[in-house]
C-alpha cells in the first residue's frame, strides 16, 4: 500500500536542488532513499529526487510514535520530509535537513543493485540501474542534446519531417536489415528515413528527423546498437561542402549547450570538459580518403590497399592526431551506398563523407550528395542484388524537377557516448538493444 502523500501540490515541495539553493529556513522535500545509516538514537538518510541529493537527519526524541516504520527504511524507499536546512560541512552535497515530520510513502524491498554487479546483471536490472547517478546525468545530458539538435534545425528553417518505418526495401546494405512479418507480406524496418525525405525536399525543401533506425548489427562493438536515434536532414539544392558546413555547426551547438547546460552532470561522469572544447573552438578538418591513405602509410606505417574501407582500428591511427572530429570525404564509390554520386573529377570517388569523432570514437555522422544518374543507381543496386520494381517511387523523384540535394544522418547514441567519454553506446540509451539484449 502506499501512503497519500502530501507534498502532491507542487507549492508544497521544494525539488533538492532548490532546497540547497535555499541553504537555511525550512523546506519540504520528497525522493528516494539514496543511502541510509543509523543507530538507535539517530538515522541518516540521503535523499534523493531527479535534481540531486541531500542528507537528512531524523532524531528519535522527536519520532517516538513512528520510530518503529523509520527503522525499516531501506535504500530506494519513496519519503517526504519536512524540517529545516542548514550548512553541513561532512553532509555529501553541505547542507542536512533537520527533519520534523516524516510521510513514508512506500517502504521499499532489498534493492537488488549493489556493489558488486557486474555489466550483465546491471544489464538485467536496467529499469533499475536507471535511478544510479551515472545513469540519471546521462539521461539529462541525452535530453539536452536532443533539444539542441531541434533547436539547431529550427534555427536553420528546417521543418521536421517524418517517415515510415515499415518500408519494401533497404538504403544502406540489405543483409542489416530486420525482417518484419506483414500480414504475410515481407517488410523490412527501417535503416534511415533517407529515400523518403528526398522525395519530401521537393515540398519542404530544408527538413530534418530524429527517430529511431534499425541495423540487424551482429557485431558486438561499443559503437553499435540493433536500434538507435537517428538525427538526419536533407536539403534541397546544396552540395557536399554545404552539407558539412551544417553538420559540422550542428555537432559544435549540440556540444555547447550540453557544456552550459550540464555542468554538473559532466562532473558526475567525471569528464573532462577540457577534450570537447577544442570541438568548440577549432574548425574541423576536411581530407579526402585518399589523403587518409597517404598519412596511414607515411605516419603509422599502415598500408591500407585502395578501395578497402577503412577498419575501426585505421580510424583510430588517423584519428590519434586529432583532438577535433575530422570530415574523411571521397570514399570509393564501390563500396558505398548505391545512392552516392560519383565525383565528376574523379568517378572512382564518391561525393560523400563520414565525420569522425575524436578519442577513439569513429564515425559519428554520414552523408553524401545524392546521385542523379538513374541508370548508374539501378547499377548500383542489381550488383547489390536488390530488386529494382522496390524503387519505382525513388526513381520517380529524380523525373519531375530534379535537383542537386543530399544530407546526412547523426548517430545521436554515438555523439552522446563521445561528449559522456562513455565506454559503450549502451550507456548512452536508457534500454539498449543489441544482438544480446532484448529484456528489458
Ligand atoms: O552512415 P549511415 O549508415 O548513413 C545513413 O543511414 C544515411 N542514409 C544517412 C543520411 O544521409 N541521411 O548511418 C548514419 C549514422 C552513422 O554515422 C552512425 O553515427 C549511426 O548512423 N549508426 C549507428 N549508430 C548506432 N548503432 C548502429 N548500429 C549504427 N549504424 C549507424
Ligand atoms: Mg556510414
Amino acid at each position: 500500500m502506499i501512503k497519500k502523500t502530501e507534498t502532491e501540490k507542487e507549492e508544497h515541495y521544494t525539488s533538492i536542488a532548490d532546497a540547497l539553493r535555499q541553504g537555511s529556513g525550512r523546506v519540504a522535500v520528497r525522493g528516494w532513499v539514496y543511502r541510509e545509516r543509523g543507530s538507535n538514537e539517530m538515522k541518516f538518510i540521503v535523499l534523493r529526487d531527479s535534481s540531486n541529493v541531500i542528507q537528512c537527519v531524523l532524531k528519535k526524541e522527536k519520532f517516538t510514535k513512528q520510530w518503529a516504520d523509520i527503522d525499516k527504511i531501506r535504500i530506494e524507499s519513496s519519503l517526504e520530509i519536512w524540517g529545516e536546512i542548514k550548512k553541513d560541512e561532512r553532509a555529501p552535497t553541505g547542507y542536512e535537513i533537520v527533519a520534523d515530520k516524516i510521510t513514508i510513502v512506500h517502504i521499499a524491498e532489498e534493492f537488488p543493485i549493489n556493489k558488486d554487479l557486474n555489466e550483465e546483471l546491471l544489464g538485467d536490472r536496467r529499469h533499475l540501474w536507471l535511478r544510479s547517478r551515472k545513469m540519471t546525468a546521462i539521461l539529462k545530458i541525452r535530453s539536452t542534446v536532443f533539444h539542441a539538435i531541434r533547436e539547431y534545425f529550427e534555427s536553420k528553417k528546417f521543418y521536421e519531417f517524418h517517415s515510415p518505418f515499415l518500408i519494401p526495401g533497404g538504403a544502406e546494405d540489405g543483409p542489416t536489415m530486420f525482417e518484419v512479418n506483414y500480414f504475410k507480406k515481407k517488410m523490412y524496418l527501417a535503416q534511415t528515413w533517407q529515400l523518403y525525405a528526398e522525395s519530401a525536399i521537393f515540398s519542404l525543401e530544408k527538413i530534418f528527423t530524429i527517430a529511431p533506425s534499425f541495423r540487424a548489427e551482429e557485431s558486438k562493438t561499443s559503437r553499435h546498437l540493433t536500434e538507435y536515434w537517428h538525427a538526419e536532414m536533407e536539403i534541397a539544392w546544396a552540395g557536399l561542402k554545404e552539407i558539412m558546413n551544417y553538420a559540422e555547426e550542428l555537432v559544435k551547438h549540440v556540444i555547447k549547450r550540453v557544456i552550459d547546460n550540464n555542468k554538473e552532470e559532466l562532473k558526475i561522469l567525471e569528464r573532462d570538459v577540457k577534450k570537447l572544447e577544442p570541438s568548440l573552438k577549432k574548425s574541423f578538418p576536411r581530407v579526402t580518403y585518399d589523403e587518409v591513405l597517404k598519412e596511414l602509410k607515411s605516419r603509422h606505417r599502415m598500408e591500407v590497399a585502395w578501395g578497402k574501407d577503412l577498419r575501426t582500428i585505421e580510424e583510430e591511427k588517423f584519428m590519434s592526431l586529432h583532438d577535433t572530429p575530422v570530415f574523411v570525404t571521397h570514399y570509393p564509390k564501390d563500396t558505398m551506398a548505391f545512392y552516392k554520386p560519383r565525383d565528376p573529377k574523379n568517378p572512382k570517388v564518391a561525393l560523400c563523407f563520414d565525420m569522425l569523432g575524436p578519442e577513439g570514437n569513429g564515425e559519428i555522422i554520414g552523408g553524401s550528395e545524392r546521385d542523379m544518374d538513374v541508370e548508374d543507381m539501378k547499377k548500383s543496386l542489381k550488383a547489390k542484388g536488390e530488386k529494382i520494381e522496390d524503387y519505382s517511387y525513388y526513381f520517380d523523384t529524380r523525373r519531375y524537377g530534379n535537383i542537386p540535394h543530399g544530407g546526412f544522418g547523426m548517430g545521436t547514441e554515438r555523439l552522446i557516448k563521445w561528449i559522456c567519454g562513455l565506454e559503450s553506446i549502451k550507456d548512452a540509451i536508457a534500454f539498449p538493444r543489441t544482438q544480446g539484449r532484448m529484456i528489458p
